[in-house]
């Protein structure tokens, strides 16, 4: 069993992950630390020194190898890794995906204070919610293909847990 939690950077995919895994009896992943881990480096520095279409390509690796690990994952994606290859086709394909679908004020907000550690963030030289407004966007369609969407109100820790724990019992009542 596997659900992917996706949705823009600052949207609370490993926070809110983390802890559904945990009431959910699942193993939390987070793809990008997984990324790192393997790399023994940090994600800035893969696209600092190897460029961004190298980091896609290592993702859409990494996600095939945590699609296919035995077990129950809750995997927390990179804000980018539904909008490249067809990894979003993959993941619904291959478990349950869930957007945390936040507004490009609420993001932003959230983003001003961790701005330096990402680095798509980190080279916004204009407005930064100009930037968050074009790039979901550009993201829109393929966000908007995952099978369950969260609305901002929802996007907490108890309520999406407790949305898992719904499809977890579907799941097991069929
Ligand atoms: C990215 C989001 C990041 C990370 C990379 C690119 C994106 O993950 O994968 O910096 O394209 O939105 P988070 O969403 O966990 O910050």
């Amino acid at each position: 069993m596997k659900f992917f939690l996706i949705g823009f950077m600052g949207a609370g995919k490993s926070t809110i992950g983390k802890y559904a895994a945990r009431q959910n009896n699942m193993t939390f992943l987070d793809l990008d630390k997984y990324i790192e881990e393997k790399h023994g480096k940090e994600i800035r520095e893969i696209f600092a020194e190897d460029g961004e279409p190298y980091f896609r390509e290592e993702e859409r690796k990494a996600l095939l190898e945590v699609i296919d690990l035995p077990g129950a994952h809750l995997v927390s994606c990179g804000g980018g890794t539904p909008c490249f290859f067809d990894n979003m086709d993959v993941m619904n394909a291959r478990g349950t995906t869930i957007y945390l679908d936040l507004s490009a004020a609420r993001l932003t907000d959230r983003l001003r204070n961790a701005k330096s550690k990402r680095p798509l963030v980190a080279e916004v030289k204009g407005d930064l919610q100009i930037f968050v407004h074009k790039k979901l966007l550009e993201r829109a369609a393929d966000y908007g293909k995952a099978q369950m969407i969260v609305a901002e109100q929802n996007a907490n820790r108890k309520a999406v847990s407790e949305m898992i724990r719904g499809v977890i019992s579907e799941m097991e009542a069929e």
